[in-house]
Protein backbone atom coordinates (compact mmCIF):
# COMPACT_ATOMS: atom_id res chain seq x y z
CA UNK A 1 0.00 0.00 0.00
CA UNK A 2 3.25 2.20 0.98
CA UNK A 3 5.01 1.23 -2.28
CA UNK A 4 8.45 2.52 -1.74
CA UNK A 5 7.08 5.52 0.42
CA UNK A 6 10.32 6.44 1.78
CA UNK A 7 9.19 7.63 5.42
CA UNK A 8 12.06 9.24 7.90
CA UNK A 9 10.36 7.85 11.59
CA UNK A 10 11.83 10.03 14.73
CA UNK A 11 11.52 8.80 18.20
CA UNK A 12 11.99 10.60 20.83
CA UNK A 13 12.64 9.81 24.39
CA UNK A 14 9.53 8.46 26.41
CA UNK A 15 7.96 5.21 27.24
CA UNK A 16 5.52 5.07 23.96
CA UNK A 17 8.84 4.34 22.24
CA UNK A 18 8.32 0.86 22.78
CA UNK A 19 4.82 1.06 20.13
CA UNK A 20 7.29 2.77 17.71
CA UNK A 21 8.88 -0.72 16.64
CA UNK A 22 5.29 -1.82 16.03
CA UNK A 23 4.41 1.25 13.48
CA UNK A 24 7.64 0.47 11.62
CA UNK A 25 6.46 -3.16 11.33
CA UNK A 26 3.27 -1.77 9.39
CA UNK A 27 5.44 0.45 7.77
CA UNK A 28 7.66 -2.51 6.25
CA UNK A 29 5.03 -4.88 5.48
CA UNK A 30 3.16 -2.21 3.48
CA UNK A 31 6.41 -1.69 1.59
CA UNK A 32 7.71 0.98 2.94
CA UNK A 33 10.97 2.10 2.96
CA UNK A 34 12.30 3.81 6.72
CA UNK A 35 15.03 5.55 8.22
CA UNK A 36 15.48 5.77 12.11
CA UNK A 37 17.04 8.70 13.29
CA UNK A 38 16.69 8.65 17.30
CA UNK A 39 17.54 11.56 19.87
CA UNK A 40 19.67 10.44 22.80
CA UNK A 41 17.10 10.39 24.93
CA UNK A 42 15.16 8.03 23.24
CA UNK A 43 18.21 5.39 23.23
CA UNK A 44 16.80 4.94 26.85
CA UNK A 45 14.01 2.94 26.19
CA UNK A 46 14.31 1.61 22.84
CA UNK A 47 18.14 0.16 21.16
CA UNK A 48 19.08 1.25 18.05
CA UNK A 49 19.99 -2.68 17.22
CA UNK A 50 16.08 -3.58 17.69
CA UNK A 51 14.98 -0.59 15.10
CA UNK A 52 18.14 -1.39 12.63
CA UNK A 53 16.74 -4.75 12.90
CA UNK A 54 12.87 -3.85 12.08
CA UNK A 55 13.63 -0.96 9.58
CA UNK A 56 16.47 -2.75 7.27
CA UNK A 57 18.72 0.53 7.55
CA UNK A 58 21.11 1.42 9.31
CA UNK A 59 19.46 3.65 12.21
CA UNK A 60 20.98 7.08 12.89
CA UNK A 61 21.40 8.70 16.11
CA UNK A 62 24.15 11.63 16.22
CA UNK A 63 24.43 14.72 14.17
CA UNK A 64 28.57 14.54 14.25
CA UNK A 65 29.01 11.33 13.35
CA UNK A 66 31.29 10.91 10.42
CA UNK A 67 30.73 7.67 9.17
CA UNK A 68 27.15 8.09 9.78
CA UNK A 69 27.23 11.19 7.65
CA UNK A 70 29.40 9.54 4.76
CA UNK A 71 26.50 6.99 4.52
CA UNK A 72 24.11 9.53 4.41
CA UNK A 73 24.43 13.16 5.10
CA UNK A 74 21.75 14.66 7.51
CA UNK A 75 21.00 16.85 4.53
CA UNK A 76 20.66 14.02 2.16
CA UNK A 77 18.49 12.03 4.83
CA UNK A 78 15.87 15.56 5.26
CA UNK A 79 16.00 15.51 1.22
CA UNK A 80 15.43 11.57 1.02
CA UNK A 81 11.52 11.47 3.43
CA UNK A 82 8.36 11.62 1.43
CA UNK A 83 7.01 11.79 5.11
CA UNK A 84 9.06 12.72 8.61
CA UNK A 85 6.90 10.29 11.55
CA UNK A 86 7.97 11.74 14.66
CA UNK A 87 6.08 9.01 17.39
CA UNK A 88 6.73 9.82 20.24
CA UNK A 89 6.94 13.44 20.12
CA UNK A 90 8.13 14.48 23.50
CA UNK A 91 6.91 17.83 24.93
CA UNK A 92 11.16 18.76 24.96
CA UNK A 93 11.16 17.89 21.16
CA UNK A 94 7.92 19.57 20.41
CA UNK A 95 9.08 22.79 21.65
CA UNK A 96 12.46 22.50 19.98
CA UNK A 97 10.72 22.21 16.76
CA UNK A 98 8.75 25.38 17.61
CA UNK A 99 11.92 27.34 18.43
CA UNK A 100 13.37 26.29 14.94
CA UNK A 101 16.76 24.10 16.87
CA UNK A 102 18.93 22.30 15.10
CA UNK A 103 20.41 20.94 18.83
CA UNK A 104 20.78 17.30 17.01
CA UNK A 105 20.03 15.11 13.94
CA UNK A 106 16.50 15.15 14.43
CA UNK A 107 15.78 18.97 15.32
CA UNK A 108 18.24 19.87 11.85
CA UNK A 109 16.37 17.33 10.08
CA UNK A 110 12.98 18.85 10.45
CA UNK A 111 14.46 22.06 9.76
CA UNK A 112 16.37 21.34 6.77
CA UNK A 113 13.45 19.01 5.14
CA UNK A 114 10.47 20.32 2.66
CA UNK A 115 8.83 17.32 3.68
CA UNK A 116 5.85 17.27 5.57
CA UNK A 117 5.77 16.29 9.44
CA UNK A 118 3.50 14.21 11.57
CA UNK A 119 3.77 14.40 15.42
CA UNK A 120 2.38 11.86 17.38
CA UNK A 121 3.11 13.49 20.78
CA UNK A 122 3.33 11.50 24.01
CA UNK A 123 3.81 12.95 27.47
CA UNK A 124 2.80 13.02 31.08
CA UNK A 125 -1.26 14.84 30.99
CA UNK A 126 -0.23 18.12 33.09
CA UNK A 127 2.60 18.61 30.51
CA UNK A 128 0.59 17.98 27.60
CA UNK A 129 -1.67 20.74 29.39
CA UNK A 130 0.49 23.41 30.12
CA UNK A 131 0.34 26.14 27.89
CA UNK A 132 3.48 26.27 26.89
CA UNK A 133 2.65 23.08 25.06
CA UNK A 134 -0.67 24.09 23.81
CA UNK A 135 0.86 26.55 22.42
CA UNK A 136 3.89 24.60 20.63
CA UNK A 137 1.30 23.04 18.80
CA UNK A 138 -0.84 25.55 17.78
CA UNK A 139 2.00 27.34 15.93
CA UNK A 140 3.47 24.14 14.80
CA UNK A 141 -0.10 23.12 13.29
CA UNK A 142 -0.26 26.60 11.79
CA UNK A 143 2.53 26.14 10.08
CA UNK A 144 1.57 23.00 8.86
CA UNK A 145 2.57 20.14 11.07
CA UNK A 146 0.37 17.57 10.53
CA UNK A 147 -0.80 15.71 14.27
CA UNK A 148 -2.00 12.19 15.83
CA UNK A 149 -3.39 12.01 19.22
CA UNK A 150 -2.62 12.15 21.61
CA UNK A 151 -5.30 9.63 23.05
CA UNK A 152 -6.33 9.90 26.63
CA UNK A 153 -6.26 7.38 29.47
CA UNK A 154 -3.90 5.40 32.05
CA UNK A 155 -0.14 6.71 31.78
CA UNK A 156 3.06 4.85 32.79
CA UNK A 157 3.07 7.38 35.32
CA UNK A 158 0.40 6.59 37.15
CA UNK A 159 -1.98 10.00 35.79
CA UNK A 160 -4.96 9.85 33.87
CA UNK A 161 -5.95 12.06 31.33
CA UNK A 162 -4.44 13.43 27.47
CA UNK A 163 -1.10 12.38 26.65
CA UNK A 164 -1.09 8.56 25.27
CA UNK A 165 0.52 8.03 22.45
CA UNK A 166 -1.49 6.93 19.53
CA UNK A 167 -1.51 3.17 18.63
CA UNK A 168 0.48 2.27 15.89
CA UNK A 169 -2.40 0.98 13.63
CA UNK A 170 -3.91 4.66 14.18
CA UNK A 171 -0.51 6.45 13.59
CA UNK A 172 -0.31 3.89 10.53
CA UNK A 173 -3.53 4.74 9.25
CA UNK A 174 -2.93 8.46 9.53
CA UNK A 175 0.21 7.54 7.32
CA UNK A 176 -1.93 6.02 4.82
CA UNK A 177 -4.65 8.80 4.56
CA UNK A 178 -1.86 11.37 4.06
CA UNK A 179 -0.55 9.24 0.91
CA UNK A 180 -4.23 9.02 -0.09
CA UNK A 181 -4.80 5.43 0.45
CA UNK A 182 -8.35 5.49 2.35
CA UNK A 183 -9.03 3.20 5.18
CA UNK A 184 -13.35 3.99 4.47
CA UNK A 185 -14.35 -0.13 4.64
CA UNK A 186 -13.88 -0.54 8.18
CA UNK A 187 -17.76 -1.03 8.78
CA UNK A 188 -17.76 -3.57 5.73
CA UNK A 189 -17.10 -7.23 6.26
CA UNK A 190 -16.52 -9.06 3.20
CA UNK A 191 -16.23 -12.45 2.73
CA UNK A 192 -14.08 -14.73 -0.20
CA UNK A 193 -14.03 -17.53 -1.37
CA UNK A 194 -10.97 -18.15 -3.62
CA UNK A 195 -8.47 -20.98 -5.34
CA UNK A 196 -9.87 -24.67 -6.27
CA UNK A 197 -11.25 -27.17 -4.31
CA UNK A 198 -9.92 -30.70 -3.52
CA UNK A 199 -12.56 -33.69 -3.99
CA UNK A 200 -10.97 -36.85 -2.38
CA UNK A 201 -11.40 -40.45 -4.51
CA UNK A 202 -9.15 -42.19 -2.47
CA UNK A 203 -6.66 -41.40 0.29
CA UNK A 204 -3.84 -40.65 -2.25
CA UNK A 205 -5.76 -39.29 -5.24
CA UNK A 206 -8.31 -36.67 -5.89
CA UNK A 207 -9.83 -34.22 -7.90
CA UNK A 208 -9.16 -30.61 -8.63
CA UNK A 209 -8.46 -27.50 -11.25
CA UNK A 210 -5.77 -25.37 -12.31
CA UNK A 211 -6.81 -22.14 -10.15
CA UNK A 212 -4.04 -20.70 -8.23
CA UNK A 213 -6.35 -18.34 -6.12
CA UNK A 214 -4.07 -15.64 -6.84
CA UNK A 215 -7.20 -13.21 -7.91
CA UNK A 216 -9.49 -13.91 -4.61
CA UNK A 217 -5.96 -13.43 -2.65
CA UNK A 218 -5.80 -9.85 -4.24
CA UNK A 219 -9.48 -8.96 -3.98
CA UNK A 220 -8.69 -9.66 -0.35
CA UNK A 221 -6.09 -7.84 -0.23
CA UNK A 222 -7.93 -5.01 -2.15
CA UNK A 223 -10.20 -4.46 0.96
CA UNK A 224 -8.06 -5.41 4.00
CA UNK A 225 -6.29 -2.73 2.56
CA UNK A 226 -9.69 -0.44 2.57
CA UNK A 227 -10.07 -1.37 6.39
CA UNK A 228 -12.73 -4.03 5.68
CA UNK A 229 -12.82 -7.02 7.48
CA UNK A 230 -12.00 -9.85 5.11
CA UNK A 231 -12.79 -13.59 5.30
CA UNK A 232 -11.06 -15.08 2.87
CA UNK A 233 -11.99 -19.09 2.72
CA UNK A 234 -9.29 -20.74 0.37
CA UNK A 235 -8.99 -24.06 -1.21
CA UNK A 236 -5.41 -25.97 -1.30
CA UNK A 237 -3.39 -23.08 -3.01
CA UNK A 238 0.80 -22.05 -2.37
CA UNK A 239 0.26 -18.51 -1.39
CA UNK A 240 0.96 -15.94 1.17
CA UNK A 241 -2.04 -14.51 3.51
CA UNK A 242 -2.60 -11.11 2.62
CA UNK A 243 -2.18 -8.58 5.47
CA UNK A 244 -5.00 -8.36 7.92
CA UNK A 245 -7.20 -10.95 6.39
CA UNK A 246 -8.74 -13.70 8.35
CA UNK A 247 -8.40 -16.93 6.15
CA UNK A 248 -9.80 -20.18 6.79
CA UNK A 249 -8.25 -22.95 5.03
CA UNK A 250 -10.50 -25.83 3.55
CA UNK A 251 -9.78 -28.60 0.80
CA UNK A 252 -13.30 -29.77 -0.27
CA UNK A 253 -16.45 -28.34 -1.74
CA UNK A 254 -18.46 -28.89 0.94
CA UNK A 255 -16.37 -27.82 3.51
CA UNK A 256 -16.20 -24.69 1.94
CA UNK A 257 -19.74 -24.76 1.36
CA UNK A 258 -19.68 -24.77 5.33
CA UNK A 259 -17.86 -22.14 5.85
CA UNK A 260 -18.84 -19.59 3.10
CA UNK A 261 -22.43 -19.91 4.41
CA UNK A 262 -21.59 -19.28 7.75
CA UNK A 263 -19.37 -16.30 7.32
CA UNK A 264 -21.80 -14.89 4.42
CA UNK A 265 -24.72 -13.87 6.82
CA UNK A 266 -22.55 -12.15 8.85
CA UNK A 267 -20.72 -10.53 5.95
CA UNK A 268 -22.30 -7.14 3.29
CA UNK A 269 -20.48 -8.22 0.91
CA UNK A 270 -19.77 -12.06 -0.62
CA UNK A 271 -17.46 -12.42 -3.47
CA UNK A 272 -17.10 -16.18 -5.09
CA UNK A 273 -13.87 -16.17 -6.57
CA UNK A 274 -13.32 -19.91 -5.77
CA UNK A 275 -13.58 -22.48 -9.00
CA UNK A 276 -15.42 -24.80 -7.02
CA UNK A 277 -15.62 -28.59 -8.35
CA UNK A 278 -18.79 -29.28 -9.73
CA UNK A 279 -18.65 -33.24 -8.93
CA UNK A 280 -17.14 -35.25 -6.36
CA UNK A 281 -17.05 -38.61 -5.71
CA UNK A 282 -20.40 -40.59 -4.75
CA UNK A 283 -18.07 -43.07 -2.44
CA UNK A 284 -14.84 -41.86 -1.31
CA UNK A 285 -12.63 -45.39 -1.44
CA UNK A 286 -11.60 -45.56 2.44
CA UNK A 287 -8.51 -47.98 0.60
CA UNK A 288 -5.89 -46.66 -2.41
CA UNK A 289 -8.10 -48.34 -5.56
CA UNK A 290 -5.84 -50.98 -7.31
CA UNK A 291 -5.58 -51.30 -11.04
CA UNK A 292 -7.29 -54.44 -12.07
CA UNK A 293 -5.90 -56.89 -14.78
CA UNK A 294 -8.63 -57.57 -16.53
CA UNK A 295 -10.14 -54.24 -17.67
CA UNK A 296 -8.72 -51.03 -19.36
CA UNK A 297 -10.98 -49.06 -18.07
CA UNK A 298 -11.75 -47.91 -14.64
CA UNK A 299 -15.62 -46.15 -13.93
CA UNK A 300 -15.87 -43.31 -11.09
CA UNK A 301 -19.34 -42.35 -9.95
CA UNK A 302 -19.74 -38.65 -9.27
CA UNK A 303 -22.40 -36.67 -7.51
CA UNK A 304 -23.01 -32.75 -7.69
CA UNK A 305 -21.76 -30.37 -5.35
CA UNK A 306 -23.59 -27.85 -3.41
CA UNK A 307 -23.27 -24.94 -5.41
CA UNK A 308 -22.17 -22.24 -2.76
CA UNK A 309 -22.67 -19.29 -4.60
CA UNK A 310 -26.18 -19.66 -5.04
CA UNK A 311 -26.76 -20.94 -1.71
CA UNK A 312 -25.47 -17.92 -0.38
CA UNK A 313 -27.36 -15.62 -3.30
CA UNK A 314 -30.57 -17.14 -2.67
CA UNK A 315 -30.15 -17.20 1.65
CA UNK A 316 -34.00 -15.76 2.97
CA UNK A 317 -31.86 -13.73 5.87
CA UNK A 318 -29.00 -12.01 5.87
CA UNK A 319 -28.20 -12.19 2.55
CA UNK A 320 -25.11 -10.27 1.87
CA UNK A 321 -24.33 -8.47 -1.73
CA UNK A 322 -23.16 -11.18 -3.75
CA UNK A 323 -20.22 -11.22 -6.49
CA UNK A 324 -19.63 -14.61 -8.69
CA UNK A 325 -17.29 -15.38 -10.94
CA UNK A 326 -17.61 -16.89 -14.76
CA UNK A 327 -14.26 -18.96 -16.10
CA UNK A 328 -15.62 -19.54 -19.88
CA UNK A 329 -13.75 -21.17 -22.36
CA UNK A 330 -16.21 -19.72 -24.97
CA UNK A 331 -19.14 -17.10 -25.14
CA UNK A 332 -18.25 -15.68 -22.60
CA UNK A 333 -20.94 -12.66 -22.03
CA UNK A 334 -24.07 -15.37 -23.11
CA UNK A 335 -23.03 -17.76 -20.03
CA UNK A 336 -21.82 -14.96 -17.65
CA UNK A 337 -25.07 -13.39 -18.12
CA UNK A 338 -27.04 -16.66 -17.98
CA UNK A 339 -25.43 -17.37 -14.33
CA UNK A 340 -25.86 -14.01 -13.31
CA UNK A 341 -29.83 -14.54 -13.12
CA UNK A 342 -29.76 -18.12 -12.52
CA UNK A 343 -27.51 -17.84 -9.39
CA UNK A 344 -29.50 -14.81 -8.47
CA UNK A 345 -26.06 -12.83 -8.15
CA UNK A 346 -25.96 -8.79 -7.76
CA UNK A 347 -22.72 -9.02 -10.30
CA UNK A 348 -21.08 -11.72 -12.37
CA UNK A 349 -17.34 -11.11 -13.51
CA UNK A 350 -16.26 -13.12 -16.19
CA UNK A 351 -13.07 -13.81 -17.94
CA UNK A 352 -11.77 -15.91 -20.93
CA UNK A 353 -9.82 -18.74 -19.77
CA UNK A 354 -9.88 -20.68 -23.54
CA UNK A 355 -6.09 -21.77 -24.07
CA UNK A 356 -4.95 -21.93 -20.21
CA UNK A 357 -5.20 -18.13 -20.24
CA UNK A 358 -5.79 -16.40 -16.58
CA UNK A 359 -5.03 -19.36 -14.35
CA UNK A 360 -1.83 -18.93 -12.69
CA UNK A 361 -0.83 -16.08 -14.34
CA UNK A 362 -0.51 -12.69 -12.60
CA UNK A 363 -2.62 -10.34 -15.32
CA UNK A 364 -6.01 -10.85 -16.07
CA UNK A 365 -8.66 -8.45 -17.71
CA UNK A 366 -12.46 -8.85 -16.94
CA UNK A 367 -15.87 -8.51 -17.98
CA UNK A 368 -18.26 -7.01 -15.40
CA UNK A 369 -22.31 -7.81 -15.89
CA UNK A 370 -24.98 -6.51 -13.63
CA UNK A 371 -28.38 -6.96 -14.57
CA UNK A 372 -28.63 -3.38 -16.15
CA UNK A 373 -25.35 -2.76 -17.38
CA UNK A 374 -22.01 -3.72 -18.01
CA UNK A 375 -18.52 -2.94 -18.34
CA UNK A 376 -14.95 -3.89 -18.81
CA UNK A 377 -11.80 -4.12 -16.93
CA UNK A 378 -8.87 -4.20 -19.08
CA UNK A 379 -5.65 -6.44 -18.61
CA UNK A 380 -3.72 -5.74 -15.95
CA UNK A 381 -1.80 -6.86 -12.60
CA UNK A 382 -4.40 -9.13 -10.34
CA UNK A 383 -3.17 -6.36 -7.80
CA UNK A 384 -4.18 -3.51 -9.49
CA UNK A 385 -7.03 -5.35 -10.92
CA UNK A 386 -8.67 -6.46 -7.81
CA UNK A 387 -8.23 -3.04 -6.33
CA UNK A 388 -10.48 -1.48 -9.14
CA UNK A 389 -13.12 -4.20 -9.07
CA UNK A 390 -13.13 -3.67 -5.52
CA UNK A 391 -13.93 -0.12 -5.82
CA UNK A 392 -16.81 -1.58 -8.87
CA UNK A 393 -18.20 -3.52 -6.19
CA UNK A 394 -18.65 -1.03 -3.21
CA UNK A 395 -20.21 1.57 -5.72
CA UNK A 396 -23.03 -0.39 -6.44
CA UNK A 397 -22.99 -2.21 -2.67
CA UNK A 398 -23.83 1.40 -1.58
CA UNK A 399 -26.25 2.54 -4.96
CA UNK A 400 -28.08 -0.46 -4.36
CA UNK A 401 -28.31 0.09 -0.56
CA UNK A 402 -29.64 3.72 -0.76
CA UNK A 403 -32.16 2.24 -3.27
CA UNK A 404 -33.38 -0.40 -0.53
CA UNK A 405 -33.84 2.38 1.98
O1 LIG B 1 -18.59 -23.22 -11.94
P1 LIG B 1 -19.41 -22.03 -12.39
O2 LIG B 1 -18.97 -21.49 -13.68
O3 LIG B 1 -20.86 -22.26 -12.24
O4 LIG B 1 -19.00 -20.90 -11.32
C1 LIG B 1 -19.59 -19.64 -11.32
C2 LIG B 1 -19.58 -19.05 -9.94
O5 LIG B 1 -20.20 -19.97 -9.03
C3 LIG B 1 -18.22 -18.78 -9.33
O6 LIG B 1 -18.33 -17.56 -8.62
C4 LIG B 1 -17.97 -19.95 -8.40
O7 LIG B 1 -17.16 -19.57 -7.30
C5 LIG B 1 -19.36 -20.29 -7.96
N1 LIG B 1 -19.59 -21.72 -7.67
C6 LIG B 1 -19.92 -22.09 -6.38
N2 LIG B 1 -20.19 -23.40 -6.09
C7 LIG B 1 -20.14 -24.34 -7.05
C8 LIG B 1 -19.80 -23.98 -8.36
C9 LIG B 1 -19.53 -22.67 -8.63
O8 LIG B 1 -19.95 -21.22 -5.50
N3 LIG B 1 -20.41 -25.59 -6.74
Amino acid sequence: MLNNKKILVGITGGIAAYKTIELIRHFKKANAEVRVVLTPAAEAFVTPLTLQAISANAVSNSLLDPQAELAMGHIELAKWADLVVIAPASADFIARLRAGMANDLLSTLCLATASPILLAPAMNQQMFKQIATQENLAVLANRGVQMIGPNSGFQACGDVGAGRMSEASEIFQAVCEHFGYSQDLQDLTVTITAGPTREAIDPVRYISNHSSGKMGFAIANAFAQRGAKVNLIAGPVNLVTPDKVNRIDVKSAREMAQQAVEFAQKSSIFIGCAAVADYRMAEVASQKIKKTDGSDELILKLVKNPDIIASVANLSQNRPFTVGFAAETQDVAHYAKDKLKRKNLDLICANDVSGGQVFGQDQNSLQLFWQNSEKILPLADKTKLAETLAEEIITHYRSKNKENK
